[in-house]
């Protein structure tokens, strides 16, 4: 058991739907077993400012319906450095704060392990992104919500795209993970996914798009990570015009819209479960390990484990997207 009886807790790096669900949960679960919560603003930039404060039940009153992140979140350069580090640390201490709770993504997870080896503070994470590409739990907070965010928009381009004939590609958010775009692709049975973990034959495509229109087909949907190897949805754009101009090619980018919204009953679930197990967690004397849910139980993998490699795509789900294509 660990000793700890003031918990501070922090969003950090990209925020994503669910968040504010998880925030509540810790909170109220810490007040439950007689802890004090604090909520450090603004990701590590704030915990070096000392941007901190004591939370109560009612701090987190009609939150859990809510995008974004009340305590706001930031990706700090500064925590990198030494100095950085060390002020960080001085401001725990100022605030008497002997255990933490981080939500956030890969970035959020690496700053943590430098930190907690030089200063060993109990510290537990949730995984909170909409890329949901941390080892270690089937699905990050915010993962759901905006998956269906992007399908939603889709289906309304299939509309148009069908009225005018044309081929659409749809940018999905995903700088080095494409399952947003392979799960909006399946959904709204886009005729090809671009994503940065697999490489795509790009003349699969043409020969795609080409059989199509020779079958009458005359609307497709592409769905693009923006971290394909081509460079986006702009960049595939350019190409599908050079080597068949005659098709009439459009490109959305969907971009933050991804980011905001609020969550789905998915991820308000997923959020309060790993909420309230974080707090659970920490006074079991559970250290340096995020809590995730992997086939519906509560799992804990070392923080470096979540970010030593990148997840792998299902590959059922890549070969079945080729065969419902055609
Ligand atoms: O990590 C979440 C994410 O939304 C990525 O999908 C995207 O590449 C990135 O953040 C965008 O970051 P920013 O909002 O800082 O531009």
């Amino acid at each position: 058991m660990n000793n700890i009886k003031n918990i501070g807790i922090m969003t950090s790096g990209g925020d994503s739907p669910g968040m504010n669900a998880a925030v509540r949960a810790i909170v109220r679960t810490a007040i439950y077993h007689n802890l004090k919560p604090f909520g450090i603003m603004r990701g590590y930039q704030g915990m070096i400012e000392g941007d901190i404060k004591e939370m109560h039940t009612t701090d987190v009153s009609n939150i859990i319906q809510r995008g974004g992140t009340i305590l706001k979140t930031a990706r700090s350069k500064e925590f990198m450095t030494e100095s950085g580090m060390q002020k960080a640390y001085d401001q725990l201490k100022k605030h008497s704060i002997d255990g933490l709770i981080l939500i956030g993504g890969d970035g959020t997870i690496r700053g943590a392990v430098e930190f907690f080896n030089r200063f060993n503070i109990p510290a537990i994470a949730l995984p909170g992104t909409i890329d949901n590409d941390l080892l270690g739990t089937d699905f990050t907070i915010g993962f759901d919500t905006a998956a269906n965010t992007a399908i939603w928009a889709i289906d309304k381009i299939r509309d148009t795209a069908e009225a005018h004939d044309r081929l659409f590609l749809i940018e999905v958010m995903g700088r080095d993970a494409g399952y947003i775009a392979l799960y909006s692709g399946i959904s709204c049975g886009a005729e090809h996914i671009f994503i940065p973990e697999n490489n795509e034959s790009i003349e699969e495509m043409f020969q795609l798009i080409t059989d199509d229109r020779n079958r009458k087909k005359l609307s497709n949907i592409i769905v693009v990570a923006e971290g394909d190897e081509f460079g986006g949805a702009e960049q595939l754009s350019k190409l599908i015009k050079e080597r068949i101009p005659q098709i009439d090619t459009r490109v959305t980018i969907l971009g933050h819209i991804q980011r905001g919204g609020s969550p789905t009953s998915q991820d308000r679930i997923l959020a309060s479960r790993l909420g309230y197990a974080a707090v659970e967690a920490l006074l079991n004397g559970h250290t340096q390990e995020m809590v995730g849910i992997v086939n519906n139980e509560i799992m804990y993998t070392p923080f470096t484990n979540c970010v030593k490699q990148l997840k792998s795509m299902p590959d059922d789900l890549l070969k079945m997207i080729k065969v419902l294509a055609k």
